[in-house]
């Protein structure tokens, strides 16, 4: 396989997703494989759905993951929509073990901000702008970049908004739209109690909407009322695929891994 060419892997709360990507050019060079993700999702049965993936492209060579937690220096250290076990666990540790392959892991939102920055809706604003990347899934996902540089770990989906007794993606995500059959003007109404609270609390440049409900943007805009300039991810749902296998790339050249 080219050496530009590496296997991404999206770790959601709801699905694996992986393919293979050009990290010169951000671009997808297989179809995107999708598997469940597997219940309860501990360390091990995660490894299984890994494998597969790997398996499927018979893939030899460096991975990137992006993980639904916090990630230090690979390990994860919260597990909002996965087993409470992954923590204190080091993702690329657990995946290498099964499959044989280095792995490098980092946060999915930011492994979606990295690709939206570098080849996405980010790019035109990576020089001079605060930007947040705002991702909507099983849970919620923030990347903010001052000047294209990353400021990792953001937790957004875990702040409180006014009157509620849950954090932000217990009341607002793309699962509890899809599960409770939510019309498109219902969660655009309560995704704006969250983004405008963001918004008023951060004040970026500009904030780009990526992750599952992404691609239902024009759906729901017009109920998002805040002051930063308002993107669609033009990556949509393919960004945390892609932002892995970039800092896959990006990792390995550091540490001189072929
Ligand atoms: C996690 C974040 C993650 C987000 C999107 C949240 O539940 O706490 O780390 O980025 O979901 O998957």
């Amino acid at each position: 396989m080219e050496d530009h060419v590496i296997l991404g892997i999206d770790v959601g709360g709801t699905g694996i997703k992986g393919g293979l990507v050009d990290v010169s050019t951000g671009t997808m060079r297989s179809e995107r494989l999708r598997f469940d993700t597997p219940a309860p999702a501990t360390p091990e049965a995660m490894a299984g759905t890994v494998q597969m993936l790997v398996d499927h492209f018979q893939y030899q060579g460096v991975v990137g993951v992006g993980f639904p937690a916090i990630v230090r220096r690979g390990v994860a250290s919260s597990a909002s929509n996965i087993d409470d076990s992954w923590i204190g666990a080091n993702i690329g540790e657990v995946f290498g073990q099964r499959t044989g392959l280095r792995f490098y892991a980092l946060n999915d939102a930011d492994a979606a901000g990295i690709a939206t920055m570098k080849f996405g809706a980010g790019r035109q604003y990576a020089e001079d702008a605060t930007v947040l990347m705002v991702t909507i899934g099983t849970g919620l996902g923030g990347a903010l970049f001052l000047n294209g540089d990353l400021l990792p770990n953001l937790e957004i989906g875990q702040i409180y908004l006014r009157n509620q007794k849950v954090i932000a993606e217990q009341y607002i995500s793309n699962k509890i739209r899809k599960d409770s059959g939510m019309s498109f003007k219902a969660f655009g109404k309560r995704f704006n109690k969250f983004l405008s609270h963001v918004d008023f609390v951060l004040n970026p440049d500009v904030i780009i909407l990526g992750g599952g409900a992404s691609k239902y943007f024009p759906e729901f805009k017009r109920h998002l009322k805040v002051n930063a300039i308002l993107e669609q991810a033009t990556l949509l749902n393919d960004a945390g695929t892609i932002g892995a296998a970039y800092h896959a790339a990006r990792c390995a050249r550091l540490e001189g891994v072929g």
